[in-house]
């Protein structure tokens, strides 16, 4: 694709060895496991778009409310001139709802996914044609280096309740970590998915139509795609279910039934009912963020809310 000229594309995307150790060392312990930020190749990011708009799926539609209410606000609270770093941004929705209110002049998008920078990039130009944008495809759980003016006040964009994917502690870990990147001063905006009925939540990962299945499935098929697997997708079930003592929604696949699996040379044995665990959601209650947020060195600024008080986003200043 080509790029606009206001635009530039920094490629750090982890290379197949990566994706082929992680499944390696997920897939050889006792309770198997696959890494979640490995859902989004292009079939994934595709898949994860649709969740997006299912009408189960409460988060993006009402962190974008949420964001859309308090646009004027953020602005005025976060200055004017900021480099703005989104972390795991797939699509433009939410950042264009706070590019309409900020005053930004570097937008640094990060993200795992090349075909959902691609189609970022190309939506934001659109809209703001004297923006600079400087995407990174980059893991942005490891270190990377971030375009763009350092001297420039930086504030973080962590939408989506994604945070809520790291356990506690490696959120708390990986919020602390941003503070010298943030730098004194510097803020960040951070979407936080709520504690609520058990309905409600397990409904949203277990949708009607089958979307979050295939999502979860799609593992299997990059598996086969990527690393010549001979994984039979329908011979696992999904399962996602609210595991209120650690205040997650676990995701797993389920094996139908006693079955082995060749991974480039190496056989994977299935019991029937044995499980891969491929993704924990962590929900919070306001306090609780609150606190993992202070723990990490930040000032809780302000919290938002919608009507139903379904979903959360943050504002929090570096402590100085
Ligand atoms: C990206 N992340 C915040 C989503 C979530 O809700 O944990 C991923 C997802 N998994 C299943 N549905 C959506």
């Amino acid at each position: 694709m080509k790029l606009p000229p206001n635009a530039a594309l920094h490629d750090h995307s982890p290379t197949p060895v990566s994706f082929r150790e992680a499944v390696f060392e997920g897939l050889r312990k006792s309770q198997k496991t696959l890494p979640c930020q490995f859902f989004y190749d292009a079939r994934g990011s595709e898949l994860f778009e649709q969740i997006c708009a299912l009408p189960e799926y409460y988060p993006t539609r009402t962190e974008l409310g949420i964001l859309e209410s308090i646009g004027p606000e953020l602005g005025e609270r976060v200055g004017a001139g900021v480099r703005l770093i989104e972390f795991g941004c797939g699509s433009s929705r939410k950042v264009v709802a706070v590019l309409q209110e900020m005053d930004v002049s570097t937008y640094v998008p990060v993200d795992i996914s090349h075909s959902a920078l691609q189609g970022l990039i190309r939506d934001v130009t659109k809209r703001f044609d004297d923006l600079e944008v400087q995407a990174v495809c980059a893991d942005f759980t490891r270190e990377f280096d971030v375009p763009g003016d350092d001297d420039a006040r930086t504030v973080g964009f962590y939408p989506g309740s994604t945070i809520g994917n790291f356990s506690p502690s490696a959120a708390e870990e990986f919020l602390g970590g941003l503070r010298p990147l943030l730098g004194p001063g510097g803020m960040i905006i951070v979407g936080v998915d709520l504690v609520k009925p058990t309905d409600v939540i397990e409904d949203a990962y277990n949708d009607s139509a089958g979307v979050t299945a295939a999502f979860n499935r799609n593992l299997l098929e990059r598996i086969n795609r990527e690393l010549d697997g001979t994984f039979r997708p329908e011979q696992f079930e999904h399962l996602a279910f609210f595991n209120r003592d650690e205040g997650r929604i676990e995701m797993h696949l389920v094996s139908r039934r006693a079955q082995s699996v060749e991974i480039d040379g190496e056989i994977f044995n299935f019991s029937e009912g044995e499980t891969i665990h491929t993704e924990n959601s962590h929900k919070y209650s306001l306090e609780g963020f609150k606190a993992l947020a202070r723990r990490a060195g930040f000032e809780a600024l302000e919290a938002w809310t919608d009507a139903r008080d379904l979903f959360s986003v943050h504002l929090l200043r570096v402590c100085s």
